[in-house]
């Protein structure tokens, strides 16, 4: 009796344990990182911009993703200018043709720092007038479903979402992605 009584104590503490460094992790991992603009410049004489505004993870899967991105999309002749989400940046991205939203996804949702950015942006994005932007969204994860695409469709409603891409295995590259969004 008293050795099941301390197995069930010590499952209970490990359970605790998990839940707490799993809140930990998701907490940390939501909050806003801070201004970190990189720019690459375009081509001589080729005007077109694009903007890359992602939430970097711990294990750095999505900055990478981000910066693969970043060179697809340069090379293709578009200056890239890439940044995390946050308070810091403007709402105002009517100036792009292309503009790129990612985030690693935590519990089936992506981080509070983009949804929370994309909550004030995609409004403006919807009233302005001209041509609205091709807008593409990126998630990395361990798991191939796309549960997390499915909460922001309510937001992303009325936009020109050209492309959902989850990127789930570290094997993955994301520099033709890159070029090919660049020649369209
Ligand atoms: C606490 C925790 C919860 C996670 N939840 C999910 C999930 O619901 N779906 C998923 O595809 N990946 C999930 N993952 C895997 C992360 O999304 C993956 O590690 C992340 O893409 C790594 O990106 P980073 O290197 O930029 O941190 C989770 C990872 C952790 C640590």
């Amino acid at each position: 009796m008293k050795y099941i009584l301390n197995g069930i104590g010590v499952l209970f503490t490990l359970l605790l344990v998990f839940m707490v460094l799993f809140v930990g992790v998701v907490t940390a991992a939501n909050k806003p990182k801070g201004d970190n603009e990189q720019v690459l410049s375009g081509k001589d004489g080729i005007t077109k911009k694009a903007m890359i505004i992602y939430q970097p993870g711990f294990t750095k899967f999505t900055t990478r993703i981000a910066r693969e991105l970043a060179a697809g999309i340069n090379a293709g002749g578009y200056g890239v200018t890439i940044n995390h989400p946050g308070k810091h940046l403007s709402t105002d991205l009517s100036g792009y043709e292309l503009v790129i939203f990612g985030s690693p996804t935590y519990a089936g949702q992506l981080t509070k720092a983009l949804t929370n950015y994309l909550t004030q942006v995609c409004p403006q994005l919807v009233k302005a007038t001209g041509e609205s932007p091709r807008i593409v969204l990126f998630a990395t994860g361990g798991l191939a479903q796309t549960e997390e695409f499915e909460r922001l469709d309510g937001m992303l409603a009325g936009l020109n979402v050209v492309k959902k891409v989850k990127f789930s295995s570290k094997e993955q590259s994301a520099y033709d992605l890159g070029l090919e969004l660049a020649q369209k």
